[in-house]
């Protein structure tokens, strides 16, 4: 993919006022466009957006060398990055009523394989979101990795990994569905017995409060998700 092409692609997303936008070339297939964020207040947790592609494109290679499905990046520059398509999201497979239970099992099962391998070379996504796993029908792609850091991390860090998965379910849904059982089922079977008890320790954690905080800006939605889910991880005991 050259620079005019995404120089056309580009102004077309800024004219839209969008931050991230889907597009078709080379007779059909089918693309993705994200441009940097500007500057927040929110960035003063989550680090500067100017170099948001930078640690998202050191996170994807770093994925890639251990076996982490992420996505194939066609093209990047400081304003934007280009990836392959990698299917549909978790978020829009759960909320749609045509796709049956079974792809959505599958789906979210393979979700909970894949976050158990990534906890099991102890890393962290940093903040993995329905919205951040897309199926294609076959397999999981893990995008998002714009908070992705390659440092071995604590069992409890690990841990809020995986709640701020669960949380983001609950901030769609007001209980459980089969496949969230299925992406819990899949982790714990995928994981060790000691990282799923520290996964279970959740209520204990003022840890989680404070980076939820921080990362969500104390929006409601996330306040109510976030008793939702401690209650989910309570059963789970
Ligand atoms: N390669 C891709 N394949 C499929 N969907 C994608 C791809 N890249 C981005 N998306 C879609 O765009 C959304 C935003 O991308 P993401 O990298 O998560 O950006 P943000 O930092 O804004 O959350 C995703 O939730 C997903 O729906
Ligand atoms: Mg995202």
């Amino acid at each position: 993919m050259n620079k005019t092409e995404i120089d056309i692609i580009y102004d077309n997303l800024v004219k839209k006022g969008k931050r991230f936008d889907s597009f078709k070339l080379d007779g059909g297939s089918k693309y993705w466009i994200k441009k940097r964020e500007r500057f927040m207040l929110k960035h003063f947790f989550k680090g500067h957006p100017a170099k948001a592609i930078k640690r998202e494109l050191a996170g994807i290679k770093a994925l890639k060398r251990c076996g982490i499905p992420v996505p194939n990046v066609v093209y990047d520059d400081l304003r934007c990055i280009v990836t392959e398509d990698v299917g549909t999201s978790l978020q829009d497979i759960a909320i749609n009523k045509r796709i049956g239970l079974a792809e959505k099992r599958k789906s979210f099962s393979s979700a909970g394989k894949i976050m158990a391998a990534l906890h099991m070379k102890k890393y962290a996504h940093g903040g993995l979101a329905l919205r951040d796993v897309c199926w294609n029908g076959a397999a999981v792609t893990l995008l998002d990795l714009e908070s992705f850091d390659e440092v071995i991390r604590s069992k409890r860090k690990l841990s809020i990994d995986f709640y701020l998965f669960i949380h983001s379910w609950f901030k769609l849904f007001e209980v459980e569905k089969p496949e969230l059982i299925a992406f819990v089922d899949a982790y714990k079977s995928n994981i060790n017995q000691a990282q799923w008890q520290k996964s279970l320790d959740v209520p204990l954690y003022l840890k989680i409060f404070s980076r939820l905080f921080n990362l969500l800006k104390y929006k409601k939605s996330d306040i109510i998700a976030l008793t939702r889910a401690v209650n989910f991880l309570d059963t789970l005991k």
